[in-house]
């Protein structure tokens, strides 16, 4: 991970305050894991930097996707064309995936979505499930992006769009007709959770990439810590931006 100067190339308004702004590198471009995250400086007033999965990347620039919901994001998204701007990264464990894992499902809810798609760039050699929900069809985002990598449901939780109901409920009733290896989610911890009761019940391995708080990013403050229970059974805290923010959702305490 290093500190790196990017000239935003477009951040743009994608649907109601959601955005996806661009960056491109004046340099080497720096090897990035799928499931990993930058920390982008707001500048102003926010000294502490703001984490961001990154959404797509390539041989020249990263792209995130972002909610403005605080200060930070509000003054990030007044970013234009042609702005310098710092980011650390790339940073966290991303997620990995073994031999044994050739069916995946790609589980995601809302903004949640962003970081799941960059797995399939990583490995290309998988079979991919994706199941993508939203709370209404005005906040749809990424369905055509996952559909290049295989099959793709889109769900709403009001049913104004796709499959009706909770996406982790959609996935619960086609799961046996899968038969995935392993479920990879990002997304609220409600759905999170719910994952997480379907992976202990089909014994589906699960991970899930997490939105802790976060200070410094690089492992210092601990500001991010999150309880993991380990093998042994005792319960220790990780740093979410460093031994995360991928985890096992059979270890983790959401
Ligand atoms: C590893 C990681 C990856 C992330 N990836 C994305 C992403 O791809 N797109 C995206 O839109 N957001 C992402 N987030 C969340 C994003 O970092 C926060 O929304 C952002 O930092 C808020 O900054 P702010 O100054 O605008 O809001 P603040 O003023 O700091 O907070 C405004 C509101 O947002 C809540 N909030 C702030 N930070 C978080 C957080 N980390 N998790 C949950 N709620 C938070 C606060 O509780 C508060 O209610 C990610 C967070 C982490 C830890
Ligand atoms: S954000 Fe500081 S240790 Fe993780």
């Amino acid at each position: 991970m290093k500190d790196y100067c990017l000239k935003v190339a477009y951040n743009r308004e994608v649907i109601g305050g959601v955005y996806e702004m661009k960056l491109i590198f004046g340099e080497k471009v720096p090897e990035i894991k799928c499931g990993q995250f930058l920390h982008l400086k707001a500048g102003g007033e926010y000294l502490l930097r703001r984490p961001f999965c990154i959404y797509k990347f390539d041989s020249e620039s990263v792209t995130v996707i972002y909610a403005v919901v605080g200060g930070g994001t509000r003054k990030i998204a007044q970013f234009k064309k042609g702005d310098s701007v710092c980011a650390v990264l790339p940073i966290g464990n991303g997620f990995t995936l073994s031999e044994n894992h050739r069916k995946v499902v790609l589980l995601g809810g809302g903004i949640g979505c962003a970081p799941l798609l960059t797995v399939p760039v990583s490995y290309p050699n998988c079979e991919y499930y994706s199941y993508l929900g939203f709370s209404d069809k005005s906040m749809i985002m990424f369905a055509s992006d996952f559909k290049k990598f295989g099959k793709t449901e889109v769900c709403t939780d009001n049913g104004s769009f796709g499959r009706a109901g909770y996406v982790t409920d959609v996935l619960r009733t086609d799961i046996n007709k899968i038969k995935p290896d392993v479920i990879l989610t990002c997304g609220p911890t409600p759905m999170l959770k719910a994952a997480a009761r379907l992976s202990a019940e089909t014994k589906i391995p699960a991970y899930m990439s997490g939105e802790t708080r976060m200070g410094c990013g690089v492992g210092a403050c601990l500001v991010c810590a999150c309880a993991v229970k380990e093998k042994n059974g005792e319960i220790v805290n990780k740093r979410a931006c460093v031994d995360g923010p991928v985890f096992n959702l059979e270890d983790i305490l959401l």
